[in-house]
């Protein structure tokens, strides 16, 4: 066992598939769930993902070791600052958010003298949400990034680490502004352009036809992640802004390119643009 008492802040996918794979794991000797849709909560504790739930997230953090905030991004600080003065001497606060810089800043600034924050990035996911959708299969062999804050110390960092390996994931380690910028070409982006590709396609007007009745596979398959939660990428948008503007810029610009290739019927052009792109897919699979 590495801790005795976990508190999940936010059971939801990613808290709840954490909590549940350090219980398989035996890393974690009690965990307590706190979430602000009571539903939810209670979904949690009926599946036995929690031992037991909080009414508010102060009770909540009393006595635990680590505290694992798994809420959008944009609501992370808020929870932080309700629960900073509860938090017992020596807790290791660490998160799931999808974007570092920011967190980080926000939540070193918030720990209270003896406290340590380290930031987390789990490389894992699906287009569902809530305690139901969890699993304890999510992070294996998938990827977390651990961002540390100025207030984590060694034996943190080595403690939040030891709880992602337990949970079946690859430890790794960046810069959070670094992280903000990868994610934002490789995760935020995609995203991005899934939702505005259904967006433009679902409001296309072709001589007055559903266009989208006649969607199939290859549809299907690109835009499956526009079916995640609107409030998580709303956050995420926001809270990585500029890199996310800089990927959409660098995007625009590939677009761009495509389009005056066959505005111009380029064939070498577009044969060549097609081959390069599918080489680098073809080199990720
Ligand atoms: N879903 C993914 O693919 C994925 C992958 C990696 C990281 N993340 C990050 O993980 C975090 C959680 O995402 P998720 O997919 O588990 O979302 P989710 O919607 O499944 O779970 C979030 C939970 O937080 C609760 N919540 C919201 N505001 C709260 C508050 N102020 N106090 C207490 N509870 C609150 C919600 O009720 C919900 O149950 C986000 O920061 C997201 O960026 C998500």
């Amino acid at each position: 066992m590495i801790i005795n008492r976990l508190a999940v802040i936010g059971v939801g996918l990613i808290g709840g598939s954490f909590a549940m794979a350090l219980r398989r794991a035996g890393a974690v000797g009690r965990i307590v769930g706190i979430d602000s849709d009571a539903v939810n909560l209670s979904t949690a504790l009926s599946l036995g993902i929690v031992d037991e739930i909080a009414d508010d997230a102060v009770s909540g953090v009393a006595g635990a070791d680590v505290v694992f905030i798994s809420v959008p991004v944009c609501a992370i600080e808020s929870v932080v600052r309700s629960v900073s003065a509860a938090l017992p001497a020596g807790c290791i606060v660490t998160d799931g958010g999808s974007v570092k810089a920011a967190v980080v800043r926000m939540c070193d600034a918030l720990m209270p003298p003896g406290c340590r924050f380290v930031g987390g990035h789990p490389i894992a996911g699906t287009e569902h949400s809530g305690a139901a959708a969890a699993f304890p299969g999510l992070f294996a062999e998938k990827r977390c990034v651990l961002t540390p804050g100025l207030t984590a110390d060694p034996i943190a960092v080595e403690t939040v680490s030891s709880l992602w390996t337990a949970a079946g994931a690859d430890v790794c380690h960046m810069e959070p502004g670094h992280h903000d910028r990868i994610f934002a070409e490789i995760s935020h982006l995609p995203h991005a352009i899934a939702y505005t590709l259904v967006h433009a396609v679902g409001t296309a007007d072709v001589e007055g036809e559903n266009v989208l009745s006649y969607t199939a596979g290859g549809f299907r398959d690109f835009t499956r992640i526009a079916s995640s939660d609107p409030v998580m990428w709303r956050d995420i948008a926001m809270m990585n802004r500029e890199a996310l503007l800089a990927s959409i810029d660098g995007f625009s610009a590939s677009l761009a390119e495509l389009r005056r290739r066959i505005d111009s019927s380029d064939q070498a052009g577009l044969t060549e643009f097609f081959t390069t792109a599918k080489q680098f897919r073809d080199g990720i699979v």
